[in-house]
């Protein structure tokens, strides 16, 4: 028996969307969801009180980082990672697989893991899959990810072969290690399916992971610089290959227009780092497309980020003030950018899954796009 339970409400009947409920130890989160970004055991400028007001319902942190620092051994000892960063929903942690490939220099893979040196002081380290296996049982993550190889974009189909069958061993490995703990009864290990752009590829690393009967699958490989027409073709032929009664979670992905796109294609979970990322260099989401509040002709724009939002930034603040704050390298400005572009993606997702539950999410769609303008900049 794994400890998370999807349970599924329906299916859209304009498109490929899924409303459900993912039942975890710390939670029922509603599906499709959006879950923040706390690499380091904090969503950057946000406290846990100020995320649940938002809506959050799960939120997603980082093996790497955290082995790196504080060390999982200290998040162990303070009573597992809930605990030491004041946050009781669940949690998902990824595997750190991601992280080594995109941060770190000199790396070697070998079968057994991946050589690398830390992004901090570069010291040299090792991380396997069994190694990614102890740290997130350290952590008490509720949903731990297998530790996988992301190839870069554009990679030969030769080398996305190579990758996604070495990929697969380690998943067993991972899975073997993850049962053999006894950490399965509290802790979910997610498959990651790799494959690159290649069809034939993806329905492999598909085949053999479902044949490991993982509790939920994601697919990784995707947002690493691909064209977004690509990424949307790699989600229909792959996600119909998941079994329907597990969860499919798209790795990396967070931007409004791919939320909306994922969900009709069958996803039930994402994760981004870029709202909060955007909103720390003063870009913000808005129902119009995205608004750079550091811009000139705010100076004197006494009006919300986004007339259309109700979140606390927008009913307190103006465009003119926050720029000030911009400008006067003052934190208050980060605080009010990323808290109103948390707002804005997790109320997507709420009015995602009303219009699946009305079936009308063609119509939300675009209603949607009519409005947001995509690269106004
Ligand atoms: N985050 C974004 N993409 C990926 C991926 O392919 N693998 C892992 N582990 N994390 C990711
Ligand atoms: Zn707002």
């Amino acid at each position: 028996m794994s400890s998370i339970r999807y349970e599924h409400i329906k299916t859209c009947k304009q498109t490929g969307a899924r409303l459900g409920k993912l039942h975890t130890p710390h939670g029922t989160i509603d599906t499709p969801i959006f879950m923040p970004v706390g690499t380091l055991a904090t969503v950057k400028a946000m406290s846990p009180e100020e995320l649940t007001e938002l809506g959050s319902q799960i939120i997603l942190s980082n093996t790497y980082h955290l082995w790196l620092r504080p060390g999982e051994d200290i998040v162990k000892e303070a009573g597992g990672l809930h605990k030491f960063m004041n946050w009781d929903k669940p949690i998902l942690t990824d595997s750190g697989g991601f992280q080594v490939f995109s941060l770190s220099e000199n790396r070697k893979i070998v079968e057994e893991g991946v050589h690398f040196r830390s992004h901090l002081d570069g010291s040299k380290l090792f991380l396997s899959p069994e190694g990614a296996m102890d740290i997130q049982h350290a952590l008490g993550s509720d949903i731990m990810m297998a530790f996988d190889e992301c190839p870069p974009y554009p990679a030969t189909h030769e080398y996305v072969k190579q990758s996604i069958e070495r990929t697969t061993r380690w998943a067993e490995r991972c899975l073997t290690h993850h049962k053999k703990s006894g950490q399965d009864k509290t802790q979910a290990l997610f498959g990651i399916v790799q494959g690159g752009e290649f069809q034939d590829l993806r329905n492999q690393s598909a085949r053999d992971l479902i044949a490991m009967d993982f509790p939920g699958y994601a697919i990784g490989g995707l947002s690493v610089g691909e064209p977004k027409d690509i990424m949307y073709k790699v989600l229909e032929e792959t996600l119909p290959l998941l079994p329907e009664d597990k969860p499919r979670y798209l790795m990396g992905v967070g931007s409004p227009d791919a939320l909306i796109e994922g969900v009709i294609r069958g996803v039930d979970m994402f994760d981004c780092v870029l709202p909060t990322r955007i909103a720390r260099n003063g870009t913000c989401f808005t129902s119009g497309g995205r608004l750079v509040v550091k811009n000139k002709k705010f100076e004197r724009d006494f009006g919300p980020l986004d007339p259309e939002c109700d979140c606390y930034t927008c009913k307190n603040y103006s465009r003119a003030y926050i720029r000030h704050l911009f400008k006067a390298d003052e934190i208050l400005g980060l605080r009010l950018t990323s808290y109103h572009n948390l707002h804005f993606l997790l109320k997507l997702m709420r009015d995602v899954r009303t219009a699946i539950l009305n079936d009308n999410l063609l119509e939300f769609k675009e209603a949607f796009f009519e409005a947001y303008k995509l690269n106004i900049e």
